[in-house]
């Protein structure tokens, strides 16, 4: 049967940054209630990912198993739960003996424990590359393996290929089976980190250029989980290692960062603590329109069409003819900005233009006005009629 997972970018939660080493059967179920209740899966956040650190080791038959004291009732039973909630379970390996966080992986296993997955009733996989050899090669064949298991199993599971860019699986991971794919290492909460391995949204955002071409419906460019709400500024987290290191972003970059990813077509995977949100990543998480720009059903990635001046502008084709355009204010200081919307932004035909967070429609020849640090406009042109 035809590949139809993924037409549109992938939504959900995943545990990582919030939970690290502590993800257990208890706080994936508070998720999951959370997730139903707060609006989150009716406006599409669909997937609730495991990562690292959920595997026990292997029984005397090789079957995987989780961490019995941190998943008593094992697998199966989270699914069910997850599943009754209207909600889908994905879970995380690695291609190789062991996982990132030093636990068993699914290297010379992966048939058995695709199937494994498969009968515990999971529908999304991620797969990392920790403890892997760096060439190509190896990499296209221990994913593809994985990829060519997950179809055999006859369930619908959609593949997360995380090996971050540094092989350009944006060439080779769709034929691998995957439905996105990592282009980056690691984001952090923060807004620029000059740190190579822990990355800043803004640091993400620069290596998205030029592949925008490579991201469609079935197989999406994935710059790394959302970071909207995790620490927030000025809060000392709780959280692990990595909350310690940095102290979150504003709720204007979180703003920020959540349009640019639906520009961009990334898949909207967040995670922070769904119980807990104010009400700016409320209202950011559950923006109606960022989230239709995203997941329009023309399947376009949209890019990078102009940085000049510490601004830059967005643009992503969309259904019925309709455009989006998204403006960016780099700079640490409040900017003007004007562009001519024929020559600037090569849109010609008469148009009614949307500014999406003020709500208001209007008609204009040029795109003006004036942004805060970090700040951005996202705007919605369909033809008039
Ligand atoms: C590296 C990945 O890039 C992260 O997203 C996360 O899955 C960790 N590994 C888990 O160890």
């Amino acid at each position: 049967p035809a590949d139809t997972l993924a037409l549109t970018p992938p939504m959900g939660w995943n545990s990582w940054n919030l939970f690290e080493d502590r993800v257990s059967e208890e706080l994936i179920k508070g998720v999951a209630d959370e997730m139903a209740a707060n609006g989150m899966r009716d406006a599409g956040y669909q997937y609730i990912i495991i990562d690292d650190f959920w595997v026990g080791g292997r029984d005397s038959r090789n079957q995987l198993f989780p961490d019995p004291k941190r998943f008593p009732n094992g697998i199966k039973h989270l699914a069910d739960y997850v599943h009754s909630k209207g909600l889908k379970l994905g879970i995380y390996s690695d291609a190789a003996q062991l996982t990132c966080g030093g636990v068993t992986g699914s290297l010379n296993f992966e048939e058995l424990d695709a199937q494994t997955f498969a009968n515990w009733g999971i529908d999304y996989l991620k797969y990392d590359y920790c403890g892997a050899p760096d060439d190509v090669t190896t990499a296209f064949t221990r994913y593809k393996k994985m990829g060519d298991a997950l179809k055999k199993t006859g369930r619908p599971i959609v593949y997360a290929i995380c090996e971050w860019g540094q092989r350009q699986p944006w060439l080779w991971a769709k034929a691998a089976g995957g439905h996105l794919w990592r282009t980056t290492f690691d984001s952090r909460d923060v807004w620029q980190s000059n740190d190579s391995w822990f990355m800043g949204i803004v640091e993400i955002l620069d290596l998205q250029e030029g592949i925008a071409r490579y991201g469609g419906p079935g197989g999406w460019n994935d710059p790394d989980l959302l970071m909207v709400g995790l620490y927030g500024k000025g809060k000392s987290s709780s959280a692990g290692p990595n909350g310690q290191k940095y102290k979150g972003c504003t709720d204007t970059e979180y703003r920020t960062s959540f349009a640019l990813w639906s520009i961009m077509s990334a898949p909207l995977i967040v995670n922070l603590d769904v119980a807990n949100m104010n009400k700016a990543t409320k209202d950011i998480l559950l923006n109606k329109e960022l989230i239709a720009i995203n997941q329009d059903k023309l399947g376009k990635t949209g890019e990078s069409i102009i940085k000049k001046d510490g601004l830059q502008v967005f643009r992503k084709e969309l259904s019925n003819g309709r455009v989006a355009i998204l403006v960016f204010n780099r700079n640490e200081k409040a900017t003007d900005f004007s562009y001519s919307i024929t020559k600037a932004l090569d849109l010609y035909a008469p148009y009614s233009i949307k500014d999406v967070f003020a709500g208001k429609e209007f008609k204009a020849k040029e795109l003006k006005g004036k942004l805060d640090a970090h700040d951005c406009k996202v705007y919605v042109f369909s033809k008039a009629k």
